[in-house]
């Protein structure tokens, strides 16, 4: 938009269109008193929260916290920007508008549109790198990418010279201020000048619906870290406003849209002909992408990777759409797959047969929250269903929650009524003392950083406690074990305080003498932690040479093995968390750096399985 309207003309606008009249063609409002009332169509409630003040002539919702003047409401609910909301209320009110516009302030237009060109120039010189160098269209060709995708999406390569594209703009007329400003040179720290930002990597060129080059990023030919650098945010590019892809939605008109979290998804996608995938930046989806979305499409999905992370962020996309009022179905892949790499080995008819077994919202909640929970337990299956139950609540058709609730109950082992005792009569739950039987183990200690650690609810089973007495008795009768074991297992690693104590005891001991007798730590205990140390030493062990090493190597691997789960157990908690203050606009790179602990510690699981 390069025009805008004088202060009059919108004050103009604003006095004719009532804002009751106005907000009455989209929401049914009531009288109460001075205001009006009615249910908010910004977030999904049963009750009416959402007040329209005609003295003051504007809105605001008690329930979700939004508010605002005619023009903004117009803004939000059609998903218009502040330009289209004017014209759509003139309009409304027969405002002729073609001779109020003024024209936007032209320095600040001149300015975008310099940058523009600096990212143009940039992206034909990427481009042209790209089939000059073999190694970079290689690495596309091999990843399936053909000469006609390659065009399409305008990738690039950037040469690997620290200023090779520097150097180049600098011959097209542009100084290395602008440049920078675009982000794709960086000031150097100690030396004077600058550098390039890309080097050595296949060029993905981001472009908005009007065709401009907002950004560009860039991605590693090897294993090398990171895989993906990004523009930064400019005063042409915003991350969270913007998504991948969404210049080619606007182009090829399709009512659906298809969420994936990578660029390469986006082109791969597009190679096998689905041309309506998008990808949002490189970080969690945010409202203002969904709001985005809800301006070009009108069926919603979303197909992130199958793996953990993959998982939770899809969660976290259904919600943030579910907010804007879009209700988006998930895709669910095989195994460690991709988009990209399922289309790749599956084909279009495959991914579309996919996409007709899409889950809605709450399928998705059913599948997703039996993974986090494991409902063999009774544990597990309780919070599963109070987890699902509180979302039914969110559901209007009592037909719709029946068919749920049967499906929880197959699904777990709780009854229907109970289930609809929880939905309905907002009931805390039966599970209330369910805590006490719990041995409950809140002293377990990260030993690598300081960093506080949540008390976590565990059971430590009784095989780990007979690992940490077993092998803490074959090293009190065998220094060589000691030796051996001391680097990979320390007394911290021990679990059980009085094991822990007396690991302690003996490391130090060791260090100094060969021989290790009870009367060493027998005034070191507490009474009633003397039962367990006596016993540790009075343990007989038969094993001989071989045998006892491999004794040995079940115990350490044992103890590891509950230290991984403990430590699981710790993120899903803090994930947990994170999800609960959601609405403090959580910290999105710790909570993907919580994601990447949290798959490799299940990759780590699966190893000592
Ligand atoms: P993925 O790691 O899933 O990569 O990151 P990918 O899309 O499958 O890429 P390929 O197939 O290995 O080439 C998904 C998206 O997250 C962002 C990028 O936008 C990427 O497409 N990302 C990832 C980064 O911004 N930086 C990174 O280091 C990694
Ligand atoms: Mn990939």
């Amino acid at each position: 938009m390069t025009y805008t309207f004088s202060e009059e003309t919108i004050e103009e606008i604003r006095e004719k269109n009532d804002i009751v009249d106005v907000i009455s063609e989209y929401v049914n409002l009531k009288r109460t008193g001075s205001n009006y009332k009615g249910l908010c169509p910004f977030h999904n409630e049963k009750t009416p929260s959402f007040v329209v003040s005609p003295s003051k002539q504007i809105y605001h919702c008690f329930g979700c916290s939004e508010g605002g003047d005619v023009i903004k409401f117009i803004m939000e609910y059609q998903n218009l920007d502040f330009i289209e909301a004017l014209q759509l209320l003139a309009e409304r009110v027969n405002i002729n508008l073609d001779d109020k516009k003024l024209k936007r302030n032209s320095k600040e237009n001149k300015k975008r549109k310099r940058l523009f060109e600096i990212n143009r120039e940039a992206a034909i010189y990427f481009y042209k790198n790209l089939f000059n160098n073999k190694k970079a269209y290689n690495y596309l060709l091999n990843r399936g990418i053909d000469k006609k995708t390659i065009k399409s999406f305008g990738l690039g390569y950037a040469k690997s010279d620290w200023e090779d594209l520097k150097k180049y703009l600098k011959t097209k007329g542009f100084k290395e201020n602008e440049v920078s400003e675009v982000g794709l040179i960086i000031k150097r720290k100690r030396k004077e000048g600058y550098f390039d930002r890309f080097r050595d990597r296949i060029i993905f060129p981001i472009i908005n619906t009007r065709s401009n080059i907002i950004g560009f990023g860039g991605r590693v030919l090897d294993d090398s870290q990171p895989k993906y650098l990004n523009s930064p945010d400019t005063p042409v590019f915003n991350k969270g406003k913007n998504l991948y892809g969404l210049n080619i939605i606007k182009k090829n008109k399709n009512d659906k849209i298809l969420l994936v979290e990578g660029y390469m998804d986006v082109i791969s996608l597009f190679k096998y002909g689905i041309n309506y995938a998008v990808a949002s930046l490189g970080t969690a989806l945010t409202k203002d992408q969904a709001k985005l979305l809800n301006r070009y499409g009108k069926k919603f999905y979303i197909c992130y990777d199958s793996d953990k992370a993959g998982q939770l962020a899809t969660d976290k996309a259904l919600e943030i759409l579910y907010s804007q009022g879009i209700k988006a179905k998930v895709i669910l892949l095989p195994e460690n797959k991709d988009p990209d790499d399922y289309i790749k080995d599956n084909g279009k008819e495959n991914f579309n047969k996919l996409l007709k077994k899409s889950l809605d919202y709450i399928d998705f909640k059913i599948y997703y929250y039996k993974k986090i929970y494991d409902i063999d337990t009774v544990e597990g299956s309780i919070n599963f269903t109070k987890k699902i139950t509180s979302l039914l609540k969110k559901i209007k058709s009592t037909i719709e929650i029946d068919v749920y609730i049967n499906k929880i109950a197959e699904e777990t082992n709780i009854s229907k009524e109970a289930i609809k005792k929880e939905i309905y009569q907002n009931k805390k739950s039966y599970a209330k003392n369910r805590e006490k039987d719990k041995y409950i183990y809140n002293n377990y200690r990260n030993n690598n950083n300081k960093e506080k650690i949540v008390p976590v609810n565990y059971t430590l089973e009784p095989g780990h406690l007979t690992a940490e007495r077993n092998l803490i008795n074959l090293i009190i009768k065998d220094k060589t074990i000691y030796n051996k074991i001391k680097d990979e297992i320390k007394p911290k690693d021990f679990f059980n305080n009085v094991y822990r104590k007396l690991a302690e005891i003996i490391y130090h001991k060791y260090n100094e003498s060969d021989d290790m007798k009870f009367d060493y730590v027998k005034d070191k205990f507490e009474k009633e932690e003397m039962k367990k140390v006596k016993e540790t030493f009075d343990m007989e062990n038969p094993m001989e040479g071989s045998e006892k090493i491999k004794a040995v190597r079940d115990y350490i691997d044992k103890i590891n093995y509950y230290k991984l789960k403990l430590k699981k157990q710790d993120i899903k908690e803090k994930l947990k968390q994170y999800e609960k203050n959601e609405s403090k606009e959580g910290d999105v790179e710790k909570f993907n750096q919580l994601c990447l602990q949290l798959i490799s510690i299940e990759k780590q699981l699966k190893l000592h399985q």
